[in-house]
């Protein structure tokens, strides 16, 4: 994999130049040192990522409280858990796109997966959850890219598997709620492959991938939604690790005369093993899955959650859990919406008034119920639902 030219641009220099977009972990600088890419996501010395030394290499904006209350001041409803919460900590242009939206004007939203496991962890949940909420909130049109071309080459699919997982996780992802008046789902394979022309004869080196990701960040892309504005703005949900590749999106498009998408960034959910990175698909026991039962999320839960409990009832009393470590408490904030009782779980486990079980315990149900309510509502998503929702068709009350 040959790296890309770093930045020729003169522009401020606040984006880091684009050379971390490379198969190799590019950003590595030492071993020891944290590395986050697209391909790879590791702390430092095994510790927990670095979210503020993340923020200043990388070039992006901290999302601070103003914009929590700015959002909510906007879009009339209380901000979604993830950005009440912090989940999503770090921007790029955001209070551009909610500039052109309080002048009336509109954006649209991009985001993407590429489709690597048959079934989704609960990480891989997170930008689609609150990209629902963006699109129920701002009431925008939306993109997802289903990256199966990137999945083949990097983990070594054959096409055929690689468009079956697409397949799956599309359900998934349509069972997150998405509003099919104003969503539209695209492959690559089936969408960018086949307006390029190349066949499943083509060595599949010949999409050369990063920009692949970048093309639907421009409104351009998509003649049957946005013929005619292309200055529309563009916002991405996604999780930190892809940076990289809209770096160098936003490098380019002055360049070719487009406007730079904004990001809105997510940090990653934690293994269930504890804070070092993100989830691995490729360890089961590190992740809880749309597809576990509850018998098995109650195992995992009990047996693999690192717990910041201490090592007896006695100890436990007098120092309390480190809030810190403890993954429960991590999970439930992502998931259990109640802000009073997850305070109350916080003060109370911290002093060690509660035990580790009496946390874990109420995790257990909190995911189960989540991933029962999923599971019902992918059961509802029939071959047809998919066709519709990626259908290359125009979206007629996409901004009403
Ligand atoms: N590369 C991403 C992944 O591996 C998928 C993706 C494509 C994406 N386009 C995106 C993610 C836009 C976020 C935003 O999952």
């Amino acid at each position: 994999m040959s790296r890309f030219p770093s930045s020729q641009s003169t522009s401020a220099m606040v984006e880091e130049p684009t050379k971390v977009v490379s198969a190799g972990g590019g950003d590595r600088e030492g071993e020891d040192e944290q590395v986050v890419n697209p391909w790879e996501v590791t702390a430092k010395d095994g510790g927990k990522i670095d979210y503020d030394k993340l923020i200043e290499k990388f070039g992006c904006q901290r999302l601070d409280e103003s914009f929590v209350r700015r959002v909510e001041r906007l879009t009339g409803r209380p901000a979604h858990v993830f950005l009440r919460r912090g989940v999503f900590f770090a921007h790029r242009d955001f209070n551009e796109i909610l500039d052109v939206y309080e002048r009336g004007e509109k954006f649209f939203l991009y985001t993407g997966r590429g489709p690597s496991s048959e079934a989704l962890h609960l990480g891989h949940l997170v930008p689609f959850m609150f990209t629902k909420y963006l699109q129920d909130a701002f009431k925008v049109p939306l993109v997802i890219q289903l990256t199966d071309d990137e999945k083949c080459m990097w983990k070594n699919l054959t096409v055929e598997e690689s468009k079956r997982l697409a397949c799956e996780n599309v359900k998934d992802i349509i069972a997150c709620g998405f509003d099919i008046t104003r969503t539209f789902i695209f492959s690559d394979f089936s969408y960018v492959v086949g307006i390029f022309g190349f066949t499943n004869e083509d060595h599949i080196g010949k999409i050369s991938f990063p920009p692949v990701q970048a093309v639907p960040s421009f409104p351009s892309s998509f003649p049957h939604l946005f013929s005619g504005k292309d200055n529309l703005r563009c916002l991405i949900p996604c999780a930190i690790d892809q940076d990289p590749y809209f770096r160098m999106t936003r490098d380019v498009a002055p360049r070719i005369g487009y406007q730079k998408p904004a990001l809105i960034e997510s940090s990653f959910f934690p293994a269930l093993q504890g804070e070092t990175g993100k989830m691995s698909a490729s360890d089961p026991n590190s992740a809880i899955y749309v597809t576990d039962s509850s018998k098995d999320i109650k195992n995992k839960v009990n047996r693999y959650a690192f717990s910041g409990g201490q090592d007896s009832i006695e100890n436990h009393r007098k120092y309390g859990a480190n809030l810190e470590v403890d993954i429960p408490v991590k999970y439930l904030g992502f998931f259990l919406e109640d802000d009073a009782e997850l305070d109350h779980i916080k003060k109370e486990y911290g002093a060690g008034r509660m035990l580790t079980g009496e946390i874990k315990k109420r995790l257990v149900e909190v995911l189960s119920e989540l991933v029962e309510r999923h599971r019902k509502a992918r059961a509802l998503v029939t071959d047809e639902v998919v066709d519709a929702f990626m259908a290359v068709r125009p979206l007629p009350l996409m901004f009403s």
